[in-house]
């Protein structure tokens, strides 16, 4: 096998390659158009964007019970170790780039808050690019649009993960705008309509994405595959 991606809403991604299963972003049992369960998910690795709690929900329930390497930021790490007691982590804060057996992890910036769910202080946000042998995949986070997604696109990127709900993060229309920084072959929208305050027409966002940039952009649902190659 080689690099297989499924979402599971909002920004929750499921990553296989030959050697692992990783787990990006998990808010599952909270959210109301998930399709799988917390207790369900086998994981190797879970990485992290950010504290918000809609990006980490169902982290220590997973590391706990498959004994995951949680990897975040220096804060979120010390936030496992310390508050919850939980000690596999490893630390990538922005810009740090980690090899695993499945490939590279690298941290971006983003422009994003990172409290924790209890109030602590949950370090920079950031976004996430994994390289594996198939592929580059951005993991955006939360961010507005920032000029320096070029730096990002300049990587060279497969496929882009980019939120499109607005409110908490940019929406459609600089998210259009992101492409053309990034340069990606695919890119997929997330982080919408789990709430009403982010409904958005993600096939609108789609159509545009593709009359404005060279990308091919594709819509799905939780539970699908969006990556297999
Ligand atoms: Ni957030
Ligand atoms: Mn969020």
């Amino acid at each position: 096998m080689g690099t297989k991606i499924t979402w599971w809403g909002h920004s929750t991604y499921f990553i296989e390659t030959e050697n692992a299963k990783i787990v990006v972003d998990p808010y599952l049992n909270e959210n109301p158009l998930a399709t799988v369960r917390a207790e369900e998910v086998v994981a190797d690795y879970i990485l992290l964007t950010h504290g918000h709690f809609d990006h980490i929900a169902d982290a220590l329930e997973i590391a706990q019970k498959n004994d995951a390497l949680i990897v975040a930021n220096f804060e979120i790490s010390h936030w496992f170790n310390t508050t919850h007691k939980y000690e596999k982590t490893v630390v990538l804060n922005t810009g740090g780039i980690i090899s695993f057996p499945f490939g590279k992890v690298e941290m971006t910036h983003a422009v994003h808050g990172s409290q924790m769910p209890d109030g602590a202080y949950g370090g920079s946000a950031g976004g996430l690019v994994v390289y594996t042998n198939e592929g580059s995949y951005y993991f955006a986070g939360d961010t507005s649009l920032f000029l320096d997604m070029e730096l990002i696109g300049n990587r060279g990127i497969d496929t882009a993960f980019l939120p499109i709900g607005g409110q908490f993060t940019m929406g459609p229309e600089d998210a259009v705008e992101a492409v053309k920084f990034l340069r990606p072959r695919l890119v997929v929208p997330n982080h919408y309509d789990t709430w009403d305050t982010i409904k958005q027409d993600p096939h609108a966002f789609v159509k545009e994405v593709e009359e404005k940039t060279q990308a091919q952009g594709s819509v799905y649902k939780p539970g699908d595959i969006v990556v297999d190659c």
